[in-house]
């Protein structure tokens, strides 16, 4: 079972878009192990963005996802990180497709909507840059099939 950190960007959440979006995940068969509204501190929109410190767009690209509050979400499920990226749509909203996220709701290249992980090291990275690990359900079987769903046990713990 593949993680996958996805964060709706801070134009996703001004426009209240969380709940059409989280939906989407949902009704594809992904299972939720952790989300939170929270903004980005500068040091994890660093660490988050490190792969394009020095581009063109780099500054733009801190400033705004460091503008407002993001809801960070991880998931879980069979290749979610290829199948996700396929659900977002391509980075540039011209080329994303009609019935990807960003070809749906997407018109610039910058405020894109969404974010999602693009390989198991970055899914890693990206989500202990974001979660302390006591916030997330434990990965696995599909939680419907746990007989104690949510790994909590009669004592709380
Ligand atoms: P993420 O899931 O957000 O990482 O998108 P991605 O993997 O599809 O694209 P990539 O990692 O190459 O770029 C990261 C983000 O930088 C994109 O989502 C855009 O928001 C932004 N970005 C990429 N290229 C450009 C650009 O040419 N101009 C601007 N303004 N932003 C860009
Ligand atoms: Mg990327």
């Amino acid at each position: 079972m593949e993680k996958t950190f996805l964060m709706l960007k801070p134009d996703a959440v001004q426009r209240k878009m969380i709940g059409r979006l989280v939906q989407r995940f949902e009704d594809k068969g992904f299972e939720l192990l952790g989300a939170k509204l929270t903004r980005m501190t500068m040091k994890q929109a660093e660490i988050h963005y490190a792969e394009h410190a020095g581009k063109p767009f780099y500054g733009e690209l801190i400033d705004f996802i460091t503008s407002g509050p993001v809801f960070a979400m991880v998931w879980q499920g069979e290749q979610a990180i290829a199948m996700s990226r396929t659900m977002m749509g391509k980075t540039n909203p011209l080329e994303a497709a009609p019935g990807t996220i960003r070809g749906d709701y997407a018109t610039d290249k910058g405020l894109n909507v969404i974010h999602g992980s693009d390989s198991p090291e970055s899914a890693e990275r990206e989500i202990a840059n974001m979660f302390e690990p006591g916030e997330l359900l434990p990965s696995g079987p599909p939680i419907a099939s746990r007989s104690n769903g949510l790994h909590i046990d009669a004592s709380g713990n």
